[in-house]
């Protein structure tokens, strides 16, 4: 048996793949992924893709960025693995003094974790517990966007509002109020932008004025609602949001998670409208795309609640085994080298320009109803009637269907729903960007049925 069929056996009778119909997993056999090369990925066959998403965005200088495999080589000459509760190790320190450095504002604390989940779990639980030992033990209650996506761990699956990934899980969640999507196309309210006058952050007004004795914070995707299919914010919606907390006395949340580490064009989404949080979650990014380590920034305020004697117990009781792992902390650290000395962050504003303009032709073709952009997160979202805006049956699995004709023209992209998700490594070419909306264009069309 062939390594190839092997690998592919084991994969059909053993592998249980993330948000995957396993089902129908045999009925298209997956691309083996082998190697990876700058942005590309190569398979067990000698295949070469674009990686179209950054490895579900998280790729940020290219793969196997010599300087970063470097600096995991180095450190496992050193120390593999330590733990963080009672003792302390140089990269884990100087990487949170990094963070502290680069974060907005007054994020002067980083408590680490492994994943984008497990950071918005701690932001949660350290927003809960802040308020408990501040005197105001009543402010107990979260605020949170329609069609949010926080993670999926329980917490996290509470302050999320996506009922396809959410809703079953209902009964094991807390609850959670809920402000309308800002939404645009799809108003909630039903209203149009911007003689609205942003009333759907007005609305979180609405409800601290009346009940923000009771609420401890807000979580908020600044800017981009990714896994709702790359929603980009109405411009000033996120710092009038900042504004309303900070008025009722609320903790902030920032999750970026998604829009950290240059992926909207600053270094973190809440830059675009100078958006100081309480709480920052960061993840994915953070290593330049190489190993699992999350972040929950926290503010000197919120930090100082949790000091006290040792009998008093303000303690953070919480930690996982491997946070704030040495490898992991010395690849962000060599990430983060790499975007300070190559400019990453500035150097993407012509490749958002490039993909501007490729994506207004994209726009025009007879099934694209909406093309949404911020820096380089983009989703083109398919229809099948873009005059009255009626979307496919999800039977007709067209996001999926594009994406995989787009991979026959040699990029490897997602789709969210009907929604096709682009976000290409930082360190792309102009020339890949090129690729990349040229084989995106033509797989829409191609699955569409519409001219390219
Ligand atoms: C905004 C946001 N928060 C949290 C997460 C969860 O991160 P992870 O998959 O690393 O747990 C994601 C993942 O896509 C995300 O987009």
């Amino acid at each position: 048996m062939s390594e190839h069929s092997q690998t592919l056996r084991q994969d059909i009778d053993h592998l249980w793949h993330p948000f995957t119909q396993m089902r129908l997993w045999p009925e298209e056999p997956p691309v083996i992924i082998q190697r990876g090369e700058g942005n590309w990925l190569i398979d067990d066959q000698g295949r070469r893709f674009f990686d179209g998403v950054s490895s579900l965005w998280v790729t940020v200088h290219g793969h196997n960025h010599p300087a970063i495999n470097q600096a995991i080589r180095d450190q496992l000459e050193q120390l593999d693995h330590s733990t963080l509760l009672g003792l302390s190790h140089p990269q884990a320190a100087r990487l949170a003094a990094e963070l502290a450095e680069v974060t907005p504002g007054e994020l002067n604390k980083a408590f680490y974790s492994e994943s984008g989940s497990t950071s918005v779990e701690i932001a949660l639980k350290i927003a809960f517990q802040y308020w408990q030992q501040s005197g105001r033990p009543e402010k107990k209650g979260f605020a949170a966007l329609g069609e949010a996506y926080h993670g999926d761990t329980i917490g996290a699956v509470s302050v999320g509002g996506i009922d396809l990934f959410h809703q079953v899980y209902g009964p094991l969640l807390f609850p959670v109020h809920r402000l309308p999507q800002p939404f645009c196309r799809r108003c909630p309210l039903g209203l149009e932008h911007p003689a609205c006058g942003l009333a759907c952050a007005e609305a979180l007004e609405t409800l601290l004025a009346e009940q923000g004795d009771e609420i401890g914070a807000l979580i908020v995707e600044p800017r981009v609602q990714g896994a709702a299919g790359m929603i980009v914010q109405p411009e000033g919606y996120l710092k009038r949001l900042w504004e309303i907390c900070r008025a009722h006395d609320v903790l902030f949340i920032a999750d970026e998670v998604a829009t950290g580490f240059g992926r909207t064009g600053k270094l973190f989404a809440c830059e675009l409208e100078g958006v100081e949080p309480d709480l920052m979650c960061l993840g994915k990014g953070i290593t330049g795309g190489t190993l699992p380590l999350a972040a929950t920034m926290a503010t000197d305020r919120v930090y100082s609640a949790f000091l006290g004697e040792f009998d008093e117990f303000k303690t953070f009781f919480h930690g996982h085994t491997y946070t704030g792992n040495p490898l992991a902390c010395a690849a962000a650290l060599a990430s983060l080298k790499l975007m300070r000395e190559n400019d990453v962050v500035a150097n993407t504003a012509p490749l958002i320009q490039r993909l501007s303009q490729g994506l207004a032709r994209i726009a025009e073709q007879e099934h694209v109803v909406q093309v949404r952009q911020q820096g380089m997160m983009v989703g083109i979202e398919l229809s099948q009637d873009k005059a009255t805006d009626t979307p496919y049956p999800p039977e007709a699995r067209m996001g999926h269907h594009a994406i995989m004709a787009a991979r026959e023209h040699g990029v490897i992209i997602r789709p969210l729903g009907d929604t096709v998700i682009l976000m290409p490594p930082l360190a792309s070419s102009l020339e890949e960007i090129d690729l990349l909306l040229e084989a995106t264009g033509k797989g829409i069309a191609e699955a569409t049925g519409a001219a390219a």
